[in-house]
């Protein structure tokens, strides 16, 4: 019984150290919010890890600060220390336990594995297609709409399936936990369920050029409802984006409500009629004659004030330049309204003596 009293006072240090440790690891290294069904199992990986680390952590470092303190060489002893050969009893147990440790580990992290990579049979599919230095999405279910924000509906298992249009790169949504490379030339799938209605960001998690640290993409996860009306607005989108400018005009006239104070069958309401008004001769309230071409069409339009035309009150609008930038966004800079607006206006007055 020489030892015992040490082995009390190491095993109080050790299991102190260990306290000290983990309460510090956790608080250092905490895992941003869980977002995904998948997160549950990982981050329960991640919390034995954590533990175990600290653990064996304590256990080296707790036995090498008390022996160096209590078993010192002190002043005047110059004699040898205890001679040792061995203890079999301790290399079995040091052989044996972390073997076992590292085989539970194993075993936790592959049936984990298998368990987030099942495939659901409700499962919808998205593809993500990385490249220098972007990503884009296709929804192959909802009419192979595309879009370059990946946005989810709440709950919805998912399966990503993933390529590369150059080199490698890795789909990383930190929130989600679950993260894959992608390769060029072979598809890959990652599977993910969204628990949690928000926004993040994708990165890209393998280092792939000199924009690497620029590859990022917004992650939207919304409700049901709002995924729904998400869907419905890309796809009116899509549809508008098909059709020609002068077809697109005559979509703008009624919706930004130019209908209001112009006709187009030559009556007037409130403002000029846009029949036969391309190319015809304006009379300025100045007396001034000019010639209504495109550039002067699109200053009536956007600064309306800057030249009245005799006869009518100046009542329109000044805002249409921010109205139409608003949603011009949402085509992603694909359609500029003004110049549907020109060209459909255009279409009005090619009966007449101006046709082209
Ligand atoms: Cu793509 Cu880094």
């Amino acid at each position: 019984m020489k030892y015992s009293k040490h082995f009390v006072a190491v095993s109080v240090l050790v299991l102190g150290l260990f306290v000290i440790v983990y309460v510090l690891l956790r608080s250092i290294y905490q895992l941003p919010v869980a977002a995904s069904a998948e997160a549950r199992g990982i981050d329960a990986l991640f919390e034995g890890h954590f533990f175990l680390i600290s653990f064996l952590f304590a256990l080296v470092v707790g036995f090498m600060l008390y022996s160096l303190v209590v078993f010192r060489r002190r002043p005047g002893d110059e004699s040898d220390g205890d001679h040792f050969h061995g203890h079999t009893g301790l290399e079995i147990a040091w052989t044996i336990i972390p073997l076992g440790l590292v085989i539970f580990f194993g075993v936790w992290g592959a049936q984990l594995l298998g368990d987030i990579s099942e495939p659901d049979p409700d499962e919808m599919v998205v593809q993500v297609i990385g490249r220098q230095w972007s990503w884009s999405f296709e929804y192959p279910e909802l009419d192979e709409m595309s879009s370059d924000e990946l946005v989810l509906p709440v709950d919805q298992p998912i399966v990503l399936q993933l390529q590369s249009e150059d080199v490698l790169h890795s789909f990383w949504v930190p929130e989600f936990r679950v993260k894959q490379d992608l390769l060029p030339g072979e598809m890959r799938e990652l599977r993910v369920t969204p628990s949690r209605v928000g926004d993040y960001t994708l990165r890209c998690a393998e280092m792939c050029g000199d924009q690497h640290a620029y590859m990022l993409a917004d992650v939207r996860v919304l409700s049901p409802a709002d995924f729904d009306s998400w869907v419905q607005e890309q796809s009116e989108a899509g549809a508008i984006t098909e059709l020609s400018p002068e077809e697109r005009g005559a979509v703008w006239y009624t919706q930004f409500g130019c209908n209001s104070c112009h006709s187009v069958d030559g009556s007037v309401i409130v403002g000029p009629s846009w029949q036969g008004l391309f190319g015809s001769e304006r009379v300025l309230e100045s007396g001034q004659t000019v010639v209504a071409d495109e550039a002067y069409l699109r200053t009536a339009i956007f600064d309306p004030n800057a030249h009245h035309v005799e006869g009518f009150p100046p009542v329109m609008p000044t805002n249409f330049e921010e109205q139409f930038a608003e949603e011009e966004d949402q085509y992603g800079g694909e359609i500029i309204i003004v110049e549907d607006l020109i060209a459909y206006i255009q279409t009005l007055s090619e009966e007449g003596a101006n046709g082209e």
